[in-house]
């Protein structure tokens, strides 16, 4: 298992948060399935971020806390963090935050960065956010940002999994944008959220690269295939996931943006794994 921007930190005291972590508390956790759930902790006013973008949390314990990547899933505006994860049995991190609960004690690393935010993209007239897993992550963050919508005619969230169960998070999220009283309004307008699973039977069936290049896609949405002159896209899942979603849109004239040049598409891969 290994994730961008992984460390771990030598500490002698690993109840006391090493520097640049601030001490959050956990609120609330949902399992999902038997290897998804979400949480949500607490909120230092001093941790600031932009929706679509990542922080480092660890967990304190006696050994020396292990540090992973973690896509923030609530807006911006929200008093508390979320974030949703995989249960890596035997993973260095997952293996004990799965075990989390309300009132437990959690490092949350102040500094947040990531790829997959709205200055990364040049200005455009659909906003495209492909997630494979638990890649929906940033996206979460990004659909209840009103920015979002002020920037973008329609936004298109794409969640593809395996199974049925495994787009319940997706469903919660959408759920929570379309009824939410600050965006509520503008996602009715512009939202569509697209579910689709690969190894069970449900409504749409298909990796989502294969329904692009169908144009089933398209078919479904009512639109036209994808214009790297008015679609911008976001790309989060994994590394497969992403190497072909990059070889796809390159092929369709799309040009890859970064924080030093915006482009039309932009990609993060979901961390922990
Ligand atoms: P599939 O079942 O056809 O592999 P995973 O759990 O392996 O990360 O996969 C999550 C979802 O992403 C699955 O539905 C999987 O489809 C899909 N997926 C995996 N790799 C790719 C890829 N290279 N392009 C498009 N979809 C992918």
């Amino acid at each position: 298992m290994s994730s961008k921007n992984n460390f771990e930190t030598n500490n002698i005291n690993s109840t006391t948060p090493p520097n640049g972590a601030l001490t959050e508390q956990i609120t609330y956790v949902k399992h999902y399935t038997d290897r998804l759930f979400s949480f949500r902790t607490s909120r230092s006013s001093s941790l600031r971020f932009r929706a679509g973008e990542f922080v480092m949390i660890g967990l304190p314990g006696n050994q020396k806390p292990i540090f992973r990547a973690y896509s923030i899933t609530s807006p911006t505006w929200d008093e508390e963090l979320e974030f949703y994860s995989i249960k890596v049995p035997d993973g260095p991190l997952t293996s004990r935050l799965q075990k989390i609960k309300v009132g437990d004690e959690i490092f949350i690393r102040k500094k947040a960065s990531g790829t997959v935010v709205l200055s990364t993209l040049i200005p455009g007239k659909n906003l495209y956010l492909l997630s494979t897993g638990t890649g929906i992550a940033p996206f979460a963050s990004l659909i209840r940002e009103p920015e979002t919508y002020e920037n973008y005619q329609s936004v298109i969230l794409t969640h593809t999994c395996r199974l049925k169960a495994e787009l319940a998070y997706g469903y919660d999220i959408a759920e929570a944008t379309y009824t939410d009283p600050l965006v509520g309004s503008e996602a009715k307008n512009k939202l569509k959220h697209i579910a689709t699973t690969t190894r069970e039977e449900s409504p749409i069936m298909g990796r989502i690269t294969k329904l692009i290049k169908s144009n089933r896609l398209f078919d479904i949405l009512d639109g036209n295939p994808l214009d790297p002159k008015i679609d911008r896209v976001m790309v989060c899942g994994s590394m497969d996931f992403l190497r072909d979603s990059k070889s796809m849109l390159n092929n369709m004239g799309f040009k890859e943006g970064s924080h030093r040049e915006p482009g039309t598409y932009v990609v993060e891969r979901a961390f922990v794994d």
